[in-house]
């Protein structure tokens, strides 16, 4: 494991996006504060964890395409979140054993999770790097230790870009990535919009913002501007629940109703 900065302390005070997003999943890796903002989403959107669970087998879907039909054998996967079975390596290691995955997290809880994310395959190699997505060159220097730059990577940046405001250099920072990227390189994310529901986005970011997170939405062209230079690969930028379902390795129903999340895989020739 590898940090730009040595260890915080968890900020148990204030809701973290990780742990928010853990307790919408089930898990136990979240506190209070992060549960009473949750709730106070579910009291305005009920499919919140719904969302939640959409979004996370959007990356299953991708990473089972990547390490598929793509072929691509190496993985940077920044804003990795609290482990949650199964993770992107052991989907990218079950198609390729010997894949080499780079996971970067600036929550402290992620890295106190970490060892979960480090028990790869034996032929294989998973990373940890505690860093910011702010500072994409720190990420870049380390995640070379580990992957080959000349070679395809999936680069991926799933439910973390609406955390980044645009004046924090959102659009800056993918660009500082995919630049690195040789030829071949895929890039995956997913981001909040307003486009289907726009009064429950526009409260969910009022109470985040409360809570002290930064949480934008960004709208089908403003998602679209990330993939500049880049083929979308068909169905395009849609909704998580609509990418790929023939990929699906979850078949449990989800329910009906919109998912406030564009996601899409752009490729880089
Ligand atoms: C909603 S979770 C998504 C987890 C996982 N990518 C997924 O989609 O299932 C967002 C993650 O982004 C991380 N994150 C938010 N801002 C970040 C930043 N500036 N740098 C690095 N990670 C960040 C949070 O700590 C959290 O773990």
């Amino acid at each position: 494991m590898t940090g730009t900065e040595p260890a915080l302390r968890i900020d148990t005070t204030r809701p973290h996006p990780a742990r928010v997003y853990d307790w919408y999943l089930g898990g136990k890796d979240n506190y209070p504060v992060d549960e009473a903002l949750g709730r106070q989403i579910m009291a305005i959107d009920t499919g919140a964890p719904r969302a939640a669970r959409s979004n996370r087998r959007f990356m299953q879907r991708a990473t089972r395409h990547l390490a598929g039909s793509a072929g691509i054998r190496q993985f940077l996967d920044i804003g990795t979140g609290i482990p949650t079975e199964p993770n992107l390596h052991q989907i990218a290691q079950s198609f390729a054993p010997d894949a080499r995955v780079v996971y970067v997290d600036n929550d402290p809880i992620v890295l106190a999770h970490a060892e979960a994310l480090l028990r790869g395959t034996p032929e294989g190699v998973t990373e940890y790097v505690q860093a910011d997505a702010r500072e994409p060159g720190a990420i870049l220097e380390q995640a070379a230790r580990v992957l080959d730059f000349d070679r395809p990577i999936a680069l991926s940046l799933i439910a973390l870009l609406h955390f980044v405001a645009d004046t924090d250099g959102t659009y800056e920072l993918v660009d500082t990535l995919v630049d690195a990227l040789a030829p071949g390189s895929c890039l995956v994310l997913s981001c909040m919009t307003a486009d289907f529901e726009p009064e429950n986005v526009r409260e969910g970011i009022e109470r985040y913002a409360a809570g002290g997170v930064t949480l934008v939405a960004r709208t089908h062209d403003e998602v679209g501007r990330f993939f500049t230079g880049l083929e979308v690969l068909e169905p395009g930028i849609v909704s998580v629940k609509d990418w790929r379902p023939d990929l699906a390795l979850d078949e449990s129903p989800l329910g009906d109703g919109p998912v406030s999340l564009y996601g899409a895989v752009g490729v880089k020739s």
